[in-house]
Formats: structure tokens, C-alpha cells, sequence
């Protein structure tokens, strides 16, 4: 009798059961479909309806009322439009949306955000990463945040989860709106921001350093360099320059060099501040190499394709700062940079040239090859000793810098060659390097490549020596 009575009670149990289960999983039909199509579903759930601002057809009602309660980790998400739309207490907005009191009818009502309606109107044509001015952490932080808050205890499916970390509900999203402006912020509000603080008397050289690493990174958009000048930040950078701690003239270098780096306009403010000067002294100055090795980076940014800067840099002496620096760097790696940048000098008023012996000459050519003119580069390089200092790089083991060694004497030819065929070592440690590099040509050649990065150093020792007959 207990034993069938309770067989019973549970049979009825499992019938009850499985028609809730049935009803919410019909709930939940609704509801993911509600979330799915913008507007698309439009339960309205009073006969008063048609009395609410907006008309019936700009409103999207989900139904929501029963399943509320039981519920409760299931985000209902609102997808605004371009229209107004009622919110219930409980819906869910994607962020940016813009929210509203309607005040005759005391409901919240919500539509698509300024910025959303922009990208809506202009069809996605953007990309959506470069829309957004959230760095990759933050937004991960941001993330991780929203969803801890949601979603303390459970974890559930991924579904939800996807829809929890991109929708806030309303509370949440009205709590956090500071939060939320600060990490929208344009890269001119952080650069903005970062001088500001590091304009604060009571910031550390730590701190410094770090806002200088973050604006390094910031530099490399062409625009964001150009905005950090007109913010008056190039002055900053070169007090850094100036400053006692070489840490501070290491980053400040740092974030020039790259501000500086295929940047004319940059360049041309740079100049007219007086960065070349702060740049040569710190460079003539500066004690630890890696000091040096940022200032000469910094220095060789400022300097290419602009010859207006490379005939500054010859008459203030920049020459001499690099032959000193030259002799005394025993490891190379200084010695290599300034070879390379002078045979980059070298080359780019060569390629001018070049230019204007088989182009139409247009009026801004023309201004280029007279300002290149009045560049006397290879007199200079003669006169402070290069002819001899270039072919001591050759001394090096290093492969690299030895190919830029021999670019950098075949450039130098026309003005040097006198002093090359002087030079007796010259010619040995030319004939002694072809007879290595022919080796390693040889196991190229073995190992299938032909014309490899030795048989290219080949061709150079030889168009070298030929020249030097
Ligand atoms: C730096 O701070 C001083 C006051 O401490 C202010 O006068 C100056 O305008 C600030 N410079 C910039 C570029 O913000
Ligand atoms: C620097 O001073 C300002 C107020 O002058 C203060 O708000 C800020 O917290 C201080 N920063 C540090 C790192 O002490
Ligand atoms: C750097 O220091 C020198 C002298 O110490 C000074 O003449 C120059 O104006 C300073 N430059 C900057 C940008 O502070
Ligand atoms: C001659 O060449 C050697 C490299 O082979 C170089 O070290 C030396 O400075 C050169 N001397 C002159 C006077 O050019």
C-alpha cells in the first residue's frame, strides 16, 4: 500500500515534472529567440501598449513576468535600435547604448549609443578593433570583471556566458559609467593624461619611466606622435633627455626615436625644438651604452630624408660626436649603427640624384636635390677621417657588420678610394675575407642555395677590389 501509494506520488511527481520542464524550456525558446532577433519578436503584454511613447512597432516588450523569479541567471538582453525602446528592471543593454527616463510614462527606455548609431549607419564598415580604443588588457580585465559580478557562483553554458560578458544589466552598466568612460579613453586622452601625470612634481622615476614605455607605444601611430607634439610632450621628451638619470634619458631617447621614425611632420617639429642639439650633446655625454645606442636610434629617425636636419647635423659637429663614439665602442654594436647610417645618408642622396637623371623634374624634386645639395656629406666623411675608420669594421666577426662595412667603403669610394689604395691591410683583409667567403659559398652551394647571403658578401668584396685596381 506505502509501497504503491508512493509509487504513485512519484509517477504524478514526474508527470508535473516534465510539464514545467516543458513550459520553461518554452520560456527559454522565447527568450533566446527574443535575444536573437533585433526586434523581430513583439510580445505586447497589455492592452495599454499602444498608449506608451514610440508606437507599438518601435517597442520590443519580452515577455518576462513568470520566469523572472526561477530565472534568475538568465541575462534577458534588449538589442537597441536606431528607435526608443522600453526597458523593463531586469533587462540587460549592450554597452554604449544610451538609456532614457521617459517621463510621461516613468519606464526606461533605451536605443543604440551615439557611437553604435555612427557604425550601424556607416555598415560595419569599419573594422570593429580600430573602433575601439580598448587596449587588449583591459578589456580582458573589463571582461573579467563584468562577468564575476554577473555571475558570482555558476558557471553555465557557454552561451550564457558569451552573452553575460558582452551585456551588462542596466544597475550594473549605471554603477560602473565612470569606469566605463575612463576605459573608452582616445589614445590623445591617454596621451593627455600620462603628460599630465608625468608633469606632477611628486612622480618617480619609475613612474616616469613607465609613462615614457607607454607612450613609446602609443608613438608609433603617425597620428598619435603628431598629437603628442602639438600637446607640447616633445618638450618633456627632451627634459628627459637632458635629465641626471639615465634612465630617464634612455626612455625619453626611446620614445623619440620612434615618434621620430618615417614621421616628417615629427621631424620637422623636432628640429624647430632644438632636439638636435639636446640630441648631440646627450650623445657626446651619455655614459652607459645602452644610453647611446637609444640616443643614436633617436638621432638616425631625425635625420633620414630630412637633408635639411643632415646639413645641421654636419655643421654642429654631429660628424665628430660619431667618430668619437666610434673609436671608443670596442663591442661593435655602435660602430655597426653608425656605418649603417652614414651608408643610409650616403645612398638616399645618391637615389635623389639618380631620380632626376630619368624623371620629369617636378618642383618639389627640384627643392629635394638642391636641399641634398647643400648636404656635403662625402667632404665631411673625407675630412674627419672616415676613409680609415669605416675599414676597421671590417675587424669584426660578425657577418652583419661586416656586409655593412663593405656597403658603406663602396659608397664611400668616390671620395676615399685614394686612401684605400693606400692602405696595404686594407687590401689583405679584403683578399683574406674573399677567400673565406668563397669557402662558405662553396657549402652553401652544397646545401641547394645559390645566391645566399655569403655569395652576396662576395659580390661586394669583389666590386670593392675591383674598384681599388
Ligand atoms: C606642467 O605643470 C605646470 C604646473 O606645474 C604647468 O604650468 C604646465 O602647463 C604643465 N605643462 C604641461 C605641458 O601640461
Ligand atoms: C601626487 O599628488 C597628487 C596631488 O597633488 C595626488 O593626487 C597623487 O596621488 C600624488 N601621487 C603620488 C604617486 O603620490
Ligand atoms: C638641456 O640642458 C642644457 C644645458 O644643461 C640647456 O641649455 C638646454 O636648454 C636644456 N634643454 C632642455 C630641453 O631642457
Ligand atoms: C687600413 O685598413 C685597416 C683595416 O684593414 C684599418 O683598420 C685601418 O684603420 C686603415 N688605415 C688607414 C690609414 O686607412
Amino acid at each position: 500500500m506505502r509501497f504503491i501509494s508512493s509509487q504513485f506520488g512519484g509517477a504524478s511527481f514526474s508527470c508535473l515534472t516534465l510539464f514545467v520542464l516543458l513550459l520553461l524550456h518554452f520560456c527559454h525558446i522565447v527568450s533566446i529567440v527574443g535575444q536573437k532577433s533585433d526586434g523581430a519578436l513583439t510580445v505586447v503584454e497589455n492592452p495599454d501598449g499602444g498608449e506608451r511613447v514610440g508606437g507599438a512597432e518601435e517597442e520590443v516588450t519580452v515577455d518576462d513576468d513568470d520566469d523572472d523569479d526561477d530565472d534568475e541567471g538568465d541575462l534577458e538582453v534588449v538589442q537597441p535600435t536606431e528607435q526608443w525602446q522600453t526597458l523593463k528592471p531586469s533587462h540587460a543593454v549592450p554597452a554604449g547604448s544610451r538609456v532614457r527616463l521617459n517621463l510621461q510614462t516613468g519606464e526606461r527606455e533605451v536605443r543604440l549609443g551615439d557611437e553604435q548609431l555612427k557604425y550601424w549607419t556607416q555598415e560595419h564598415r569599419e573594422k570593429e578593433e580600430t573602433q575601439s580604443s580598448f587596449s587588449p588588457d583591459e578589456l580582458k580585465r573589463a571582461m573579467k570583471k563584468i562577468k564575476e559580478d554577473l555571475n558570482p557562483a555558476s558557471k553555465d553554458t557557454q552561451r550564457q556566458d558569451s552573452v553575460e560578458s558582452k551585456y551588462r544589466p542596466l544597475e550594473e552598466l549605471k554603477r560602473d559609467m565612470a569606469q566605463l568612460d575612463l576605459l573608452v579613453e582616445t589614445d590623445v586622452q591617454i596621451m593627455r593624461r600620462l603628460l599630465d601625470q608625468f608633469n606632477s612634481s611628486n612622480s618617480t622615476t619609475e613612474q616616469k619611466m613607465s609613462i615614457l614605455l607607454e607612450l613609446e607605444y602609443l608613438v608609433h601611430q603617425v597620428d598619435n606622435a603628431q598629437s603628442l607634439c602639438s600637446m607640447g610632450g616633445l618638450q618633456f621628451i627632451l627634459e628627459g633627455l637632458n635629465s641626471s638619470d639615465f634612465r630617464l634619458q634612455e626612455s625619453s631617447a626611446f620614445v623619440l626615436g620612434s615618434a621620430l621614425a618615417s614621421n616628417p611632420v615629427v621631424q620637422v617639429k623636432a628640429v624647430e625644438s632644438g632636439a638636435l642639439q639636446t640630441l648631440l650633446t646627450t650623445l657626446a655625454t651619455a655614459q652607459p651604452l645602452r644610453v647611446k645606442k637609444k640616443v643614436l636610434f633617436a638621432v638616425a629617425s631625425l635625420l633620414r630624408h630630412f637633408p635639411y636636419a643632415q646639413r645641421h647635423f654636419l655643421s654642429h659637429g654631429g660628424l665628430q660626436v660619431l667618430s668619437d663614439l666610434f673609436r671608443e665602442d670596442r663591442g661593435g654594436i655602435l660602430r655597426k649603427r653608425i656605418v649603417t647610417m652614414l651608408y643610409d645618408m650616403i645612398s638616399e642622396k645618391e637615389l635623389i640624384s639618380q631620380v632626376g637623371l630619368d624623371s620629369v623634374l617636378d618642383a618639389a624634386h627640384q627643392e629635394r636635390v638642391r636641399q641634398y645639395s647643400k648636404v656635403s656629406l662625402q667632404g665631411e666623411l673625407f675630412e674627419k677621417g672616415w676613409c680609415s675608420l669605416v675599414p676597421q669594421l671590417l675587424e669584426s666577426t660578425e657577418h652583419d657588420y661586416r656586409e655593412k662595412a663593405l656597403r658603406a667603403l663602396l659608397a664611400m669610394a668616390p671620395v676615399c678610394l685614394d686612401q684605400y689604395r693606400s692602405n696595404g691591410s686594407l687590401l689583405d683583409s679584403l683578399l683574406s675575407l674573399r677567400d673565406q667567403y668563397q669557402e662558405m659559398v662553396q657549402s652553401e652551394i652544397t646545401l641547394g642555395e645559390e645566391n645566399g647571403y655569403f655569395a652576396e658578401i662576395v659580390q661586394l668584396i669583389d666590386a670593392l677590389h675591383v674598384k681599388m685596381k
